[in-house]
Order: structure tokens, then C-alpha cells, then sequence
């Protein structure tokens, strides 16, 4: 049977989505994106060549797959087009035949990104929420308040241009009473955006029946997620999060899909902790070994460049992704990196108002008032890049994958040891 798979991440993102998604798409027929924007920055790398692609789904590299992105995205139409540009430099095809928009995408306009990056400059330090700055939660509210501008429009400009000047009224009152800044004109904003408009037209498909005549033809669908679970809208450490829901069953809404369709759910997750911007982050080391795995993992942010706070795993967290996204198998990356470490800790339970807690607190914040629990494990020193096999790792690597598979009950049925497509273990 073609078991349909969703890839989530499992922590606040940049696990290796992007990686397993290039790996597993040789398995699929259809990789599907459904939530996020080019806020998301996932990399593969194929025989020492490195993409990083924003918009497009990650199964592109391989040329007879159909990738589309669905209703639950938010598109940048110039990072878009940007990106097409890229990949056919790279000799990847990437017309409409095999690449298709919704037409029911939400398109990010020059105006969300003005405003989010104006509202970050005028918070104060702890209260930035440090976004990529990629217009991704404006346009999001722009979605709920019925204002949005979607994909479908492109074919009907004059109703697109009506629309534009309803969604600035009320942002230029903003722009100019609060921000002090310059006002846009709908006019200004549409000339900006036409060429781009005019390049996604023939892209635009019915993303829900795609998904549904691939499937009734014995088709295998890949979903892939864009940032972590602790960065859902809901379930993450609110407000310092992103504006869509990142868990698996955002999926169905995302894509257009029922929930019968999903098989397996892959939880991605790093062999340490990360997370870009600002907000709690129990496990952080602010320490040398902290700055060891954020220089020997090169933990700089696909989209932004920012370097990424690094700590070790947090198995509470990952309970409560277990249970959020309902995994049903993990992906280990970047255990490389690890190599080399005397000892490992990871964080089991918290310790929160004098009791060990093995979920985090629910309440807004509640993570910044925990402290973590550790065990410690012994380290490896062998450079594990080019192992193959799972038996063939150190025995401390395996006890280390062991101890999260019994504390976490899911299977860890994939290892990443390097960006390579070939740096994998399936176990
Ligand atoms: P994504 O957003 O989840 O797709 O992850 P990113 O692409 O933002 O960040 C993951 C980074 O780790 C990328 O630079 C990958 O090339 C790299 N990477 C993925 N898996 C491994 C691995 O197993 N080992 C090492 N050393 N790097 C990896
Ligand atoms: P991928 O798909 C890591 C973070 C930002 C910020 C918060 C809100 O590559 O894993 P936003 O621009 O979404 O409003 O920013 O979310 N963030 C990510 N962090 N990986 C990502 O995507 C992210 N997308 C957003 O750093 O803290
Ligand atoms: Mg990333």
C-alpha cells in the first residue's frame, strides 16, 4: 500500500525538514506544502550542491514528481518568482505541468511585510517576537479578516485592484497615524506586483482535486510542514510563535484533503535543540558547548541568516509534539554533530512549582518558569558522517537513539548523520 506521509517538524523548526522531504520524495509521487510561507528556509544539499528553497515544495529535485502548494500557504509572489528563476538556473523544470498553486493561496503583498517589519521596530527588546520578516502573520490577518488577496485573483485585475484598495484603508491609517510612515496606493502596490501576478497565473489548480485524483490513481502524497510544533499558533509558546498552525492535522485544511488520507506522520527532530527568535527555551546552553554545536552544526538560519540558539533535547517538549501531531515515527537529524561531546544530557521532566512535570505548563509563559531534568548519557568521539547502518554506530549513539525511543514510545526509523541524501540510516 502507498502510505501517504506528513513531515513536521517537532521542535520550533529547522529540524531537517527539507532534507528528509528530498529523501523521501523518491518514495512519493506528489509533495504537497500547506501551511507557512518563505518564512520557512529548507535546505538540500545534493552532491555538495546546496538549495534552500522558501515557497517550493522540497520534492523539485526529483523531475518526474508533481509538487503543489495549497490553500493554507501564504505566498510571496516575488520570493516565488524568484525561486523559479533558481531552480531553472539549477536545470530543475519547474513549469506548471508538475508545479501548482491554489487558487485559494493567500498572496503576500508588499503591505504585510512593510508592516511587520515596522510593528518589530517599534517593540522593545523583550517583547520583539524576532519574525523573518517575511509579512507572514499580516497576511495571515488579513486571511481571518476577509481582506485577503488571493492566488485566483490574478485572473480578474480589476477586481484585484478593488480589492487592494479595501485591504489599505485601514493599513494606511496605521502607516501613517501610527508608524509614521508612508501610505501605499493600491495603484503603487498592483504596478509592483503585476509581473509577478502574471508569471503565477498558469500555475494556479484546483490543489484539492489534484490531491484526490492522485490518490484515486494509487499515488503516493508527501505533506511537508514548514516550522515545528512549538511554533503552532495554538499549541506553541504563544505569543513568540508563528501565525499558522504547524501541526499535522493543519494538513487536511491546508491541502484540501480529509483527515482519512493521512498514513504516517513523521516527526523531524534534531539531535539537539534550536530555535531562531525570540522566546522561553528551557534546554538553551549559553555556554561554550552551547556555542560548540551552534558553530560545528552551523546553526545559521536558512531564511535570515540570524545565528540559532542551541541547548540540548528536550523530551518534554517532544512528548507533547508526540501527542499533538499523534507521530508516528521520528527522523533523527544532525546526530554528527553530537560527535565528539564527553557527555549528553537530555532534559526528561521540568521541575515547575516544586513538582516534576512531564508536559509543559499550558498557561502563556508557563515554559519560561520551568527548570529542566536531566540525565546524562556518555558521549562518542568517532566521526559518524559516513556510517551506514544503524549496528554500525558507536554503542553510546545507539544507547542515546534507544533512551529517546523509550522515553517518547515512537520508533526513531530514520537517521540523519549529514546533509547529503546519502548521509541517512533507515532502521
Ligand atoms: P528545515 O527548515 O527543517 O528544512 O531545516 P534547515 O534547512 O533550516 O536547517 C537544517 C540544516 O541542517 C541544513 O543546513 C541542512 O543541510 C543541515 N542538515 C540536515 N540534516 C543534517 C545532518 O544529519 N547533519 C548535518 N551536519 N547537517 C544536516
Ligand atoms: P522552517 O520551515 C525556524 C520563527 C521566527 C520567529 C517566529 C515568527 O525553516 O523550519 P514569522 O516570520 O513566522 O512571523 O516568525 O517563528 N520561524 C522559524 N524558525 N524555522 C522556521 O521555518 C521558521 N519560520 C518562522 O524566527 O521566531
Ligand atoms: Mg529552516
Amino acid at each position: 500500500m502507498n502510505k501517504n506521509q506528513v513531515i513536521v517538524g517537532s521542535l520550533w523548526g529547522d529540524e531537517g525538514k527539507g532534507k528528509i522531504v528530498d529523501l523521501l520524495s523518491s518514495q512519493a509521487d506528489v509533495i504537497v506544502r500547506y501551511q507557512g510561507g518563505a518564512n520557512a528556509g529548507h535546505t538540500l544539499v545534493v552532491q555538495g550542491k546546496k538549495i534552500i528553497l522558501h515557497l517550493v515544495p522540497s520534492g523539485i529535485l526529483h523531475k518526474e514528481k508533481i509538487c503543489l502548494i495549497g490553500n493554507g500557504v501564504v505566498l510571496d509572489p516575488e520570493t516565488f518568482c524568484e525561486e523559479l528563476e533558481g531552480l531553472k538556473k539549477a536545470n530543475i523544470p519547474v513549469g506548471p505541468d508538475r508545479l501548482k498553486i491554489s487558487y485559494k493561496t493567500h498572496l503576500i503583498m508588499p503591505y504585510h511585510k512593510l508592516l511587520d517589519k515596522l510593528r518589530e521596530e517599534k517593540k522593545s527588546g523583550k517583547e520583539k517576537i524576532g519574525t523573518t520578516g517575511r509579512g507572514i502573520g499580516p497576511a495571515y490577518e488579513d486571511k481571518v479578516a476577509r481582506v485577503g488577496i488571493r492566488a485566483g485573483d490574478c485572473l480578474d485585475f480589476d477586481h484585484l485592484k478593488k480589492k487592494l484598495e479595501n485591504a489599505l484603508k485601514e493599513k494606511n491609517v496605521l502607516f501613517k497615524n501610527y508608524f509614521d510612515s508612508e501610505p501605499m496606493s493600491a495603484e503603487e502596490v498592483f504596478e509592483k506586483i503585476a509581473p509577478y501576478l502574471e508569471t503565477i497565473k498558469p500555475y494556479l489548480a484546483d490543489i484539492s482535486s489534484e490531491i484526490e485524483n492522485a490518490i484515486r490513481g494509487g499515488k503516493k502524497i508527501l505533506f511537508e510542514g514548514a516550522q515545528g510544533t512549538h511554533l503552532d499558533i495554538d499549541h506553541g509558546t504563544y505569543p513568540f510563535v508563528t501565525s499558522s498552525n504547524t501541526v499535522a492535522s493543519n494538513v487536511c485544511a491546508g491541502a484540501g484533503c480529509g483527515i482519512k488520507v493521512i498514513d504516517e506522520i513523521i516527526g523531524v527532530v534534531k539531535s539537539y535543540t534550536t530555535r531562531v527568535g525570540s522566546g522561553p527555551f528551557p534546554t538553551e546552553l549559553t555556554d561554550e558547548i552551547g556555542d560548540h554545536i551552534q558553530q560545528k552544526g552551523s546553526e545559521f538560519g536558512a531564511t535570515t541568516g540570524r545565528k540559532r540558539r542551541c541547548g540540548w533535547l528536550d523530551l518534554v517538549l517532544l512528548r507533547e509534539s508526540v501527542r499533538l501531531n499523534s507521530i508516528t515515527k521520528f527522523a533523527l537529524t544532525k546526530l554528527d554533530v553530537l560527535s565528539g561531546l564527553q557527555e549528553l544530557k537530555v532534559c526528561t521532566a521540568y521541575r515547575y512549582n516544586s513538582e516534576t512535570i512531564y508536559y509543559p505548563p499550558q498557561h502563556e509563559n508557563g515554559l519560561s518558569l520551568v527548570e529542566p531534568i536531566y540525565e546524562t548519557l556518555p558521549g562518542w568521539t568517532a566521526d559518524i558522517s559516513k556510517v551506514k547502518t544503524f549496528s554500525d554506530l558507536p554503542k553510546e549513539a545507539k544507547d542515546y537513539i534507544n533512551f529517546i525511543e523509550d522515553q517518547l514510545n515512537v520508533p526513531v526509523g530514520i537517521i540523519s548523520v549529514g546533509p547529503e541524501r546519502s548521509q541517512t540510516i533507515f532502521k
